[in-house]
């Protein structure tokens, strides 16, 4: 730790040099003055932390300086030693001077050294105090920096998190079609081994993976175009009840749903269109019929009923099956794209937040009902433009 200093201002040489003696041997560093003067020449060339000053001297009132000291070094303890004895005078200095300690001459050496001991010890504690709060503050600063820091790093992961399931969701969206086009060219090839094959289904096959590659073209442009985010803003007057009977035909290319299926098929005839992009509409569908049928496989009666209705000024879609059904405690959980009760490499769980997404971005809405072990209906409502009320009013 640094030495700390006094500095002694008193016009008289005697009372000088005998304080000299007296504060030889201390731990701190003294300096004498002999005038105000000298005193500012030691305080503005040296570290001064404790000031003992006499009262009246000729050049400046040691009050005076003590007033200035307060001013420009306001960490320096300031002290008085002199023959005022009078109660005035040692109360107006306490009080203007604003003084650690008076001291009377002529003083108790052991007194004296005693309290100068104490006013450094103060200038120590004050010191101490200081840099303490110094640190604090700087402390804060870093923490703040750190905070800030932190939730910019937050920020950035969460938006990075959005990105990622748009893009699985894509990715899942993808699949569909692909199934297809698989579907389709496997049977073709199948056909082919066939040393006369049947032209015409050889035709419906190609047909079928030809649709499904088409189908990825326009999932394709519609990504590029939701990346320029026109997406939503590119709509089409849309029939619900053709997009139904298409995908439904798509889904005779899987066996189960061919042979083993019972369907219902009920198209209300009066639906209105409602503007839209087909191609989500169409993986909507594609979604709630592939978790239909995967509901059904272990079920002993497997009826999938798929109905339209105008309802409420919505166009309603409602896909009813004879599956599992669902679980009560898992209702809430099912449009979460992490949760799948379907094997690794069947299920990703990302079908139903799919849809979900689609249909709020159409201010539409899904509701499941479900009875563990006798099945589930999902109804998705769509809004229907106003324009097409119009007439009624
Ligand atoms: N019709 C249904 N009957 C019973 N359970 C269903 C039905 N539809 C969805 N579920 C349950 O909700 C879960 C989530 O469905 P979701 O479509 O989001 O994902 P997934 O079907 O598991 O996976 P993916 O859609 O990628 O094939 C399913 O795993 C299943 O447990
Ligand atoms: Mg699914």
């Amino acid at each position: 730790m640094e030495t700390l200093t006094v500095l002694v201002v008193d016009d008289e040489p005697d009372i000088l040099n005998s304080l000299r003696r007296l504060l030889r041997s201390e731990a701190y560093q003294s300096l004498f003055a002999r005038s105000g003067k000298e005193a500012f020449h030691f305080l503005e060339s040296e570290s001064i932390h404790v000031i003992i000053t006499d009262l009246g001297m000729p050049d400046m009132d040691g009050l005076a300086l003590l007033k200035e000291v307060e001013q420009k070094y306001p960490e320096t303890i300031r002290l008085v030693l002199s023959g005022l004895h009078d109660s005035d005078s040692i109360l107006d200095a306490i009080n203007r001077g604003n003084v650690y300690r008076y001291i009377l001459k002529p003083w108790d050496d052991m007194e004296l050294e005693l309290i100068v001991r104490q006013a450094i010890d103060l200038f120590s504690l004050q010191q101490e105090r200081r840099d303490l709060l110094k640190e604090l503050e700087e402390h804060n600063r870093l923490l703040e920096k750190r905070v800030e820091e932190r939730t910019r790093q937050l920020l950035a992961i969460e938006r990075e998190a959005e990105i990622g399931k748009y893009a699985s969701q894509i990715v899942h969206n993808l699949n569909n079609p692909l199934q297809g086009i698989h579907g389709g060219l496997d049977i073709a090839d199948l056909m082919m081994s066939d040393d006369n094959p049947d032209l015409k289904n050889l035709r419906k096959c190609l047909q079928i993976a030809k649709m499904g590659a088409l189908d990825l073209k326009k999932i394709i442009a519609g990504i590029l175009i939701h990346a320029r985010k026109k997406d939503l803003h590119r709509t089409e007057q849309i029939d619900i009840n053709e997009i139904l009977k298409r995908e439904l035909g798509f889904f005779k290319l899987d066996p189960v749903y061919k042979y083993k299926v019972e369907k219902h098929v009920d198209l209300s005839d009066n639906l209105p269109q409602i503007s839209g992009n087909p191609i989500q509409i169409k993986q909507l569908i594609d979604n709630l019929v592939k978790n239909a049928i995967d509901a059904m496989e272990n079920s002993p009666e497997k009826r999938l009923t798929v109905e339209t209705r105008l309802e409420d000024k919505t166009v309603a879609i409602r896909i009813s099956d004879t599956g599992e059904g669902i679980a009560e405690e898992d209702l809430a959980r099912i449009f979460s794209p992490d949760f799948t009760t379907k094997p690794i490499g069947k299920g990703t769980g990302l079908g139903l937040a799919s849809v979900k997404t689609m249909v709020e971005a159409y201010s539409g809405d899904i509701q499941v009902e479900s009875s563990k072990g006798e099945g589930t209906t999902f109804t998705v409502r769509m809004p229907v433009d106003r324009s097409v009320f119009r007439d009624e009013r």
